[in-house]
């Protein structure tokens, strides 16, 4: 359908959409339910801008526990921003995308050095926030501060790109969901009628009716308006762009154990995973493969591809290295100097069965997981 065609059939499904979200919201611990909404209470700012940094490239499902344990051990954005960098990696560990953890705490050491604690409540304010986007920026005007803004996620992208089948290949055809979306979007904060409370409306419609797969029409308040829909093709929408096929690239992780203590690193601050706890590994990359070499002298039992990881623009096989001398003598400071131990400057011995309290990346943790099992059986 041209964009030309959307406003006028607009209002209705806002209407829908909204009187269904009344009955029908998903209860998230970051919310604040529709009969408190329509009342006019606004949700935490703090929340919304944590649960939608979380909710960035992972799923409701997954992100609630994190966003419960984060709310409980930094109550305040000034609590976040008090934290150690290392404290916020190691609590973000198995969300991924670590860059979002190191961004959000600068974003809170910012708000509270430069802005009192307060968030600004302008998208155009928020997108200067680091690690905020204008996908994020928009959610927290909308959703903490009742603000009109056009907010557009995977799950509303799928939903207007099948009522108005707009069959132009993404990312270009983003500019006509958007198109759509501020069509749809409503005006004003009235009571039943929010930009964010109808932009979560329409993410919980994305999550839980119009899926990827085996949408639910049947059940769904706006089939009636489903451009998608009358012409029996829903699940080609949004149309994509042919898959480019990912790299293969090969990394090489170190098991050093000693008196049930296992080695650990901290990654360097630069680079992928910067700053996390991780196993010794071999200088693997986003763009090169590792170069095989252990960082100590000594005898290894390799066993090669314990673990497949799928990153966005490569995935990765990984092979681990286990550490067969019996005494280790781990070379640092002054000592380094008489015999270098590569990588091992500030490595830590962690408890193999505390191993979980390590903050390690799931990458690393999926190969400490493959250790721990084969160990059980032998
Ligand atoms: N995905 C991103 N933001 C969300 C929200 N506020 N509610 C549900 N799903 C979301």
């Amino acid at each position: 359908m041209g964009v030309d065609k959307i406003t006028g059939k607009a209002q209705n499904i806002t209407a829908k959409i909204s009187a269904h979200y009344v009955d029908n919201a998903r209860n998230l611990p970051w919310r604040v339910p529709p009969e408190l909404s329509a009342a006019g209470r606004l949700p935490e700012p703090y929340h919304v801008w944590l649960s939608e940094v979380m909710l960035q490239q992972t799923t409701v499902a997954a992100v609630i526990a994190y966003f419960q344990k984060f709310t409980k051990r930094w109550p305040t954005v000034a609590d976040l921003a008090k934290a150690d960098e290392a404290d916020v990696l190691a609590a973000w560990a198995g969300l991924g995308y670590y860059a979002r953890a190191r961004n959000l705490h600068k974003c809170a050491r910012y708000v509270c050095n430069n802005l009192s604690g307060i968030f600004p409540s302008e998208e155009k304010e928020l997108l200067k926030l680091p690690g905020i986007g204008a996908y994020t920026a928009a959610a927290i005007a909308a959703i903490a501060f009742g603000q009109r803004a056009v907010v557009v996620d995977a799950n509303i992208e799928r939903l207007v790109a099948r009522l108005f089948a707009i069959d132009t290949p993404l990312p270009k055809g983003k500019a006509d969901i958007r198109i759509a979306m501020d069509a749809l979007t409503p005006d004003a904060r009235t009571p039943r009628d929010s930009a964010g409370d109808f932009a979560q409306a329409c993410m919980d419609i994305g999550a839980s009716i119009c899926s990827a797969k085996a949408p639910k029409c049947e059940i769904c308040p706006v089939q009636a308006h489903c451009a998608a829909y009358a012409k029996g093709d829903q699940e080609r929408y949004p149309v994509k762009p042919p898959k480019k096929a990912k790299p293969l690239r090969k990394g090489r992780f170190f098991w050093i154990e000693q008196d049930e203590k296992l080695l650990l690193v901290t990654r360097p601050a630069k680079g992928m995973l910067g700053s996390m706890r991780a196993l010794p590994d071999d200088g693997w990359a986003a763009g090169k493969d590792g170069h095989g070499q252990p960082p100590l002298d000594g005898n290894w039992q390799l066993h090669e591809n314990v673990v497949q990881h799928s990153f966005t623009h490569f995935s990765l096989e990984v092979d681990l290295a286990v550490y067969q001398t019996e005494k280790i003598v781990i070379n640092k400071g002054d000592n380094r100097k008489a015999e270098p131990g590569p990588q091992l400057d500030d490595a830590i011995w962690w408890p193999v069965n505390g191993i979980e309290d390590a903050g390690l990346p799931t990458l690393f943790a999926k190969a400490v997981d493959w250790a721990v099992k084969r160990k059980l059986k032998e």
